[in-house]
C-alpha cells in the first residue's frame, strides 16, 4: 500500500513510525514531513495547507490511503476533497472538522445536548463583549471563536487583562479573523487530562488518557507553548473518571454530532478538566494533539493502520484496540527562546541506538547534516513499567543528544508522579 501523511511534525512523525510497522506498507509519503521524518517516509515539499497540491499528489501517485493529522487542512476540507477523488482517508470531513474550528459551534453543541463544560456567552461584537467583563467574574477565559495555533486562549486574571485580551482579538486582530467572534466562559479548576479517541461516528474506542505541560518554564511558569513534555497515562483518569466521561462526554459526543448531520470519524480529541464537579470539557479538537501522540502511540499494541481503515470504513466495533498497560514520557526538546524567537540552523546529533525514541519536530536536512529548524525540535519518548523509570529513562536518553541552544522542562511528568505518590495534585 502506498500510504500519505499530511502534515510535518512530531506528531507526524510517531504516526509514520508506526505505520510503517504495517507489513501491508510499501511506500509513505509525508506532505511537508520535515528532514527528521525524511528517514522514515519520503518527504514531498507540498504544505499541509495546499490542498489542491495534496490532491494532485494522491491521483498522480496513486495513494490508496491519507492520513490527515493537522487541525488547518482538515478545517479546510482536505478529506471532502481527496475523498472526491476516491482516495480513503482518515480524518473528518469539514463539516465535522468545525468541532476544533469553531469555539462558538463546539460550545453551542455541548449546551444543546448537554454535555458537560464551562458556562459562557459568545460575543460578535466589541462593545457587548467589554461590557460583560465589567461584571464577569474573575478570573475569566477569553477565546478565540477560530484556530489560532494553540494560542486564541487567554486566562484573564484581573479586568484590565481581560479587557485587553477583548480589544487585542475582536479590534486589533491579534488572530486575524479567528478573533472577530469570541468565546468568555466560566474558569474552571482541577487537573487536566487529554483523551485521544478513535471514532467512526457509531463507536468510541478512548486510548490511553495523557497529560501535556503547556507552559514553557518548570513548575507550570513561563508562557503557553504547543506542549514541552506529556506523559501516559493520566494518573487523574481513574477508572471512575472514565466511565463517567464515556457516559456523559464521549457518547454523548458522538450522538451530538451525528444528530447534527455532522457524523465525525478519525480522531476525536476530548481535551477535559477534572473539576470538584466533575469532568467537563475545556476543548474538542478534531485530531491526535502534539506531544500527546508521541506518548500514546508508542503504547499502542494493535496495528495502528488496521484501526484506521477499521473508522474510515465503519467497522471499529469489529476491532479489539489494545495498549501496553507500561508508561510513557516525552519530553521536547526546544531551540532556546520559543515560543517567541529562537536561532535555527545548528546541528543536532543523536546516537544511532536512540533513534526509534525521538520524533523530530522541526529540523531540516542539509548535506546529510541535521539542523535545528523550528522551536519544538524533538520529542524523545521513553517507555517503562513505571511512569518514574519513563521519566528517568527519557531524560536519560535526552542527555545523550545535543544540539546548540536546546533547552528542555526538567520537570516533565512530575505533576503526575506527585498525583500517584500522594494521591492528590
Ligand atoms: P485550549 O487551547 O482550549 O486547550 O486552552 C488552553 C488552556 O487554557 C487549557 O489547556 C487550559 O489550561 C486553559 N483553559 C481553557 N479553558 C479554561 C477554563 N474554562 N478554565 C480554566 N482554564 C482553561
Ligand atoms: N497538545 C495539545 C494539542 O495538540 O492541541
Amino acid at each position: 500500500m502506498k500510504i500519505m501523511v499530511i502534515g510535518g511534525g512530531g506528531r507526524e512523525h510517531a504516526i509514520i513510525k508506526k505505520i510503517k510497522q504495517n507489513k501491508n506498507v510499501n511506500e509513505i509519503y509525508a506532505l511537508p514531513g520535515n528532514g527528521g521524518i525524511s528517514a522514515d517516509a519520503k518527504c514531498v515539499n507540498i504544505g499541509a495547507k495546499d490542498i489542491e497540491a495534496i490532491v494532485e499528489f494522491a491521483v498522480s501517485n496513486l495513494i490508496d490511503y491519507a492520513i490527515v493529522a493537522p487541525d488547518d487542512p482538515l478545517v479546510l476540507g482536505a478529506v471532502d476533497a481527496l475523498e472526491k477523488k476516491g482516495i480513503k482517508c482518515f480524518g473528518p470531513n469539514k463539516a465535522a472538522a468545525i468541532i476544533e474550528g469553531s469555539k462558538v459551534f463546539s460550545k453551542n453543541l455541548m449546551k444543546k445536548y448537554g454535555i458537560p463544560t464551562a458556562e459562557y456567552e459568545v460575543f460578535e461584537s466589541a462593545d457587548k463583549a467589554l461590557e460583560y467583563i465589567e461584571n464577569a467574574p474573575i478570573p475569566t477565559v477569553i477565546k478565540a471563536d477560530g484556530l489560532a495555533l494553540g494560542k486564541g486562549v487567554i486566562i484573564a486574571n484581573t479586568r484590565e487583562e481581560a479587557r485587553e485580551a477583548v480589544k487585542g482579538m475582536m479590534l486589533e486582530g491579534m488572530f486575524g479573523s479567528s478573533g472577530s467572534r469570541v468565546v468568555i466562559e466560566e474558569f474552571l479548576t482541577g487537573p487536566e487530562v487529554s483523551v485521544l479517541s478513535f471514532t467512526d461516528g457509531k463507536t468510541v474506542v478512548p486510548m490511553v488518557s495523557s497529560m501535556d505541560h503547556k507552559r514553557a518554564g518548570d513548575n507550570d511558569t513561563g508562557l503557553n507553548t504547543g506542549g514541552m513534555g506529556t506523559i501516559a497515562p493520566n494518573p487523574c483518569y481513574t477508572d471512575e473518571v472514565a466511565k463517567e466521561c464515556m457516559e456523559k462526554i464521549f457518547i454523548p459526543t458522538i450522538n451530538a454530532m451525528n444528530s447534527e448531520g455532522r457524523t465525525f470519524k478519525g480522531c476525536l480529541y476530548f481535551g477535559l478538566m477534572i473539576t470538584p464537579r466533575g469532568p467537563k470539557v475545556i476543548e474538542y479538537n478534531c485530531r491526535f494533539g502534539d506531544p500527546e501522540t508521541q506518548v500514546v502511540l508508542p503504547l499502542l499494541k494493535t496495528d495502528l493502520l488496521d484501526v484506521m481503515m477499521a473508522v474510515t470504513e465503519g467497522r471499529l466495533s469489529e476491532i479489539k484496540v489494545e495498549f501496553e498497560k507500561e508508561s510513557a514520557c516525552c519530553v521536547i526538546m526546544a531551540s532556546k527562546g520559543y515560543p517567541l524567537s529562537y536561532q535555527k540552523g545548528y546541528e543536532i546529533n543523536i546516537p544511532e541506538e536512540i533513534n526509534d525514541k525521538v520524533y523530530v519536530a522541526g529540523a531540516a536536512l542539509k548535506d546529510g547534516k541535521l539542523l535545528t529548524s523550528g522551536g519544538r525540535v524533538l520529542g524523545v519518548t521513553a517507555i517503562a513499567p513505571t511512569l518514574e523509570e519513563a521519566i528517568e529513562k527519557s531524560y536519560g536518553f535526552v542527555s545523550e543528544i545535543s544540539f546548540e541552544n536546546a533547552f528542555y522542562r526538567k520537570d516533565i511528568g512530575k505533576k503526575a508522579l506527585d498525583i500517584i505518590k500522594n494521591g492528590k495534585e
